[in-house]
């Protein structure tokens, strides 16, 4: 594996793909691999002649420095990893490569940005995500790109982006990688300590009761809302929402497809999670 610094460097490296009709797929990270990183590099491996992992810490999309400036960083662990995952390039630039000076344009998909994490985040938060997206899908190329379903309204946001703007590229979302107690995995979980490690499964716990409520027959959405807020009552929850998972659409029934989304500060981290509900008729 190597990696690659400049935009330059990497446009190269792929004309030889190009030349060669190989299939490329992507993966955009910001590092501090876990195992819902490894599975996305697996399943890229496992469908393309070239892999190519992105490893860039976005300011453009944290609304916080002390966020910034916290989030975890290990690049040479992280290359070890994806060398042993067969991931072909490292694309490692540094901040300037991808915001030289004199930057000044962002891509905002209005609406769907605006609400959940755009709301609690910032309006700059989905910009700062488009606009790295953009960047990366203009300069790899990719067939596919790979994003962790963990980040279910990053991932409406850029498919209605790449919709919108005619990218050339499929977007594959995978499922949420959990650790055997039900903690979604998270590049952040590192920052809990022993007793927040507990009280943070009060977000899986939560969605766990709301999909119960529904297989058994439970179709108000209200009222699977106060079932599973029930369980967030340890921890500082920002939101917890049921919505239509295509378009993020407040739901009142439950009658089809649902996206159950929740955001909660557990001490010093702030986690989200979700799950997708699909009711089947309870039998009578
Ligand atoms: O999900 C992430 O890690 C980031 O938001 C992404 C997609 C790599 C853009 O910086």
């Amino acid at each position: 594996m190597r990696t690659i610094r400049t935009i330059a460097e990497l446009r190269g490296y792929l004309k030889r793909a190009r030349g060669q009709e190989m299939t490329v797929g992507l993966v955009p990270t910001m590092g501090a691999f876990h195992a819902g990183h490894h599975s996305l590099m697996r399943a890229a491996r496992a469908e393309h002649d070239e892999v190519i992992v992105s490893l860039f810490v976005n300011p453009a999309q944290f609304n916080d420095a002390g966020d910034l400036a916290a989030y975890p960083r290990n690049e040479s662990q992280d290359a070890a990893e994806a060398a042993e995952l067969g991931v072909d390039v490292l694309f490692a630039p540094p901040v300037a490569e991808i915001y030289p000076p004199g930057f000044s344009t962002s891509v905002q998909v209005a609406g769907l940005s605006e609400i959940l994490e755009g709301a609690e985040r910032g309006p700059g938060h989905f910009a700062g995500v488009c606009t790295i997206v953009t960047k990366l899908l203009n300069i790899v190329g990719p067939d596919v790109a790979y994003f962790g379903q963990k980040d279910a309204q990053q991932v409406a946001v850029v498919k209605r982006m790449v919709r919108d703007l005619d990218i050339p590229v499929r977007l594959e979302a995978l499922p949420t990688v959990r650790e055997p107690d039900g903690l979604a995995l998270s590049s952040r979980n590192v920052h809990l300590g022993p007793d927040d490690r507990i009280r943070a499964l009060a977000l899986s716990r939560a969605l766990k009761a709301a999909e119960d409520a529904v297989a058994g027959g439970e179709r108000d959405a209200r009222r699977v809302h106060e079932i599973a807020a029930a369980q967030l009552r340890d921890v500082d929850a920002e939101y917890l929402a049921i919505v239509d998972p295509a378009n993020f659409d407040a739901l009142t029934t439950i009658d089809g497809r649902a996206l159950v989304a929740v955001a909660a500060h557990v001490g010093p981290v702030r986690l989200i999670d979700n799950v997708v509900l699909q009711p089947v008729p309870v039998a009578t």
